[in-house]
Parts: C-alpha cells; sequence; structure tokens
C-alpha cells in the first residue's frame, strides 16, 4: 500500500455568486423547486480553471511549506480546462513556479478521486510530493436557458499536497470504475454545452456510489461503522442521502457544502473535504470515506487514514 500522506490543502470559489433567486429570472424555476429537488441555494460562477487552481495550489503548498521546486508532479482533475490545450495544468505549473511534469485528467466529477489514487501511486513508486488540484468551472459549459441543467452546477478548486512518509500508510482502499456503456446519460459535445438525462443519472448515481463505496471499504478492511467522515461528490443532497441510506452511514457523517456550491465536479469532493478539516471535524487517525460519481458514468472511492503534519 502506498505511504503517502496529505500535509496541505485549501479551496477557493470565484467571486461571483449566483443565487436560486437570481436564476428565477433567467429560466422557469423556483427557489423552493431547486432548494427540493437539489438541497442547492446558490453556487459561484464565471470562475476559470487556471486561475482557481493557482490560488487553490498555492495556498495548499504554503500550508504544507513546500516551495515549488520541491513539487515532483501536479496532477489537475478537470473537466473543464481553459483550452482544448495545452493543457490547464502546464499554465497552472508556469504559475506556481513548479519545474515538474504536469497533466490534466478528466474522469469528470470522479477526478479528483482518481487522482487521489493515482498519486498514491506515483507515491509508491518512488516520487516524494504531488500537488493534486480538483477544478472545475462547469458555469462555462452550461446552457443558460435549460432549466434541467442550469440550476445545478457551480464553479471552484481544491487542492492538496500529499508527501511520502515511512510511517503507516494512508490510502487503506479504493475503487475505480467506468461503465461507458451509460456515456449517453449526460455529455458535452466539443464546444458544446452540458446535457443531462437528470432521473437516469440520479438512479445510477445511487448505484455507483454505493457499489465503490462498498468495494472501497472491504478492500480496506473496514465497514461502514469504522468511518468517522464521509467526503460524497456534491451533486445532489437527494442523491447523498439515498446513497448513504443504502450503506447504512448515517447524514451526519457527511461533510455538505453543495448548498452553496452547487455541483462543482472535479472541485467538489477537495472542496467537501477542506470544508471538514477546517471545521475541525477529523483528528489523527480517522477514517475517511471519499466517493464520487459522474458521467461515463465514473465512479471512484478511496478510504483514507488522516494523518497531518504535526506541529
Ligand atoms: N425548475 C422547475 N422545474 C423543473 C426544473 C427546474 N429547474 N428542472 C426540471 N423541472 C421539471 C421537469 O421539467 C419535470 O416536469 P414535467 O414533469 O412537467 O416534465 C419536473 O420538474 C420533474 O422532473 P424530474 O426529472 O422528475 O425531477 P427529479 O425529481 O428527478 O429532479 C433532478 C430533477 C435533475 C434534480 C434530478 O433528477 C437529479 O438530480 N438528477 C441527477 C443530476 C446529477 O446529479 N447530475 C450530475 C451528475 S455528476
Amino acid at each position: 500500500m502506498p505511504h503517502g500522506r496529505i500535509t496541505g490543502w485549501a479551496a477557493h470559489l470565484p467571486e461571483r455568486v449566483l443565487t436560486n433567486a437570481e436564476l428565477t429570472t433567467m429560466v422557469d424555476t423556483s427557489d423552493e423547486w431547486i432548494t427540493a429537488r437539489s438541497g442547492i441555494r446558490s453556487r459561484h460562477v464565471d470562475g476559470r480553471v487556471t486561475e482557481m487552481s493557482t490560488v487553490a495550489g498555492r495556498e495548499a503548498m504554503a500550508m504544507a511549506g513546500v516551495t515549488p521546486d520541491r513539487v515532483d508532479l501536479l496532477l489537475l482533475a478537470t473537466t473543464t480546462p481553459d483550452q482544448q490545450f495545452p493543457a490547464s495544468a502546464s499554465v497552472v505549473q508556469h504559475n506556481l513556479g513548479l519545474t515538474c511534469g504536469a497533466v490534466d485528467m478528466n474522469a469528470v466529477c470522479s477526478g479528483f478521486v482518481y487522482g487521489l489514487v493515482t498519486a498514491m501511486q506515483f507515491i509508491n513508486g518512488g516520487v516524494e510530493r504531488i500537488l493534486l488540484i480538483g477544478s472545475d468551472a462547469l458555469s462555462s459549459i452550461i446552457d443558460w436557458e435549460d432549466r434541467n441543467t442550469c440550476v445545478l452546477f457551480g464553479d471552484g478548486a481544491g487542492a492538496v499536497v500529499i508527501e511520502r512518509t515511512g510511517d503507516q500508510p494512508s490510502l487503506l482502499g479504493w475503487d475505480l470504475m467506468s461503465d461507458g456503456s451509460a456515456a449517453g446519460i449526460l455529455y458535452c459535445d466539443q464546444g458544446g454545452k452540458i446535457v443531462m438525462h437528470g432521473r437516469e443519472v440520479f438512479r445510477q448515481a445511487v448505484l455507483a456510489m454505493a457499489s465503490a463505496a462498498e468495494n472501497a471499504m472491504t478492500r480496506a478492511g473496514i465497514t461502514a461503522d469504522d468511518l468517522a467522515l464521509v467526503v460524497p461528490h456534491q451533486a445532489n443532497i437527494r442523491i447523498i442521502e439515498a446513497s448513504l441510506k443504502r450503506l447504512g452511514i448515517p447524514m451526519e457523517r457527511a461533510s455538505l457544502v453543495l448548498a452553496h456550491t452547487g455541483n462543482t465536479s472535479a472541485a467538489s469532493i477537495p472542496l467537501a473535504l477542506v470544508d471538514a478539516i477546517e471545521a475541525g471535524r477529523v483528528a489523527q487517525g480517522d477514517l475517511i470515506l471519499m466517493v464520487g460519481f459522474g458521467a461515463g458514468m465514473s465512479s471512484a472511492a478511496a478510504v483514507l487514514r488522516w494523518d497531518p503534519p504535526t506541529g
């Protein structure tokens, strides 16, 4: 098992807030409908992945006390890079003054957990230090006339520094999955806007979340009772409730930020993780389950033993 641990973290949301009330002036919807069906009250928009990632990445590195020359790899999970190419990771690398490899990873809303598992394999292979960022600007690919989708998504970025340690492993179990047969229920063509069959996505999301979480917990040799915190993908409060119910995990153990972020895709899990850490919800040795799903349908889960640096 990889011996890597998270030593720095940060979250960033763009300034512009779009409330449900404002959305009612754009499409035929209501605050009541959006809140009841999704749990979302507002979201941040008009972000750019390179800018949000740079801010979050810089703050995470500062917290870890890591200078740019000591980062060995930058992984940027995103589905909305600023440009077709170069990779947004290359721009962020330059902005942060890093002198290492940098690559975008696209597993849509599962991207951060895919990135975390990937980072741990690099650490296991001898890499010392990785900056992992989950960042998305979904407001750039929303059809603002489609009430089925425009009320659900937002922009943001979350970053973690992962460092090699000789101590106990922190990634105890994981699961990565993709079911390409469902690729047509949620997609965005090149240069296009998000297209979604909401009810079917909802149904499959609950199954995918529960399956990924169960597989990761089995591989970690733990049960739901052992978890101190669950960090689910923040797509819809009802999806989170339904999947945690299947898993037998009380909602009080979930970190929730979607009421003020909406679904920020690859940024969603790190935003919720950072929120829980900063609220003092995890202590040394606690077990955290991160679990996400997204277009693909992709899904991913990881069980992490919380092992922050002391002092
Ligand atoms: N405001 C008001 N009414 C809306 C609306 C909105 N923003 N969006 C859709 N509606 C309408 C629909 O047109 C439908 O009307 P109809 O019955 O006259 O056709 C009605 O509300 C009910 O739609 P339905 O699809 O049954 O609602 P739902 O309970 O499934 O909730 C979602 C819709 C989109 C919130 C829900 O299906 C969902 O969250 N799906 C998963 C989406 C997701 O997580 N995507 C990202 C995955 S990473």
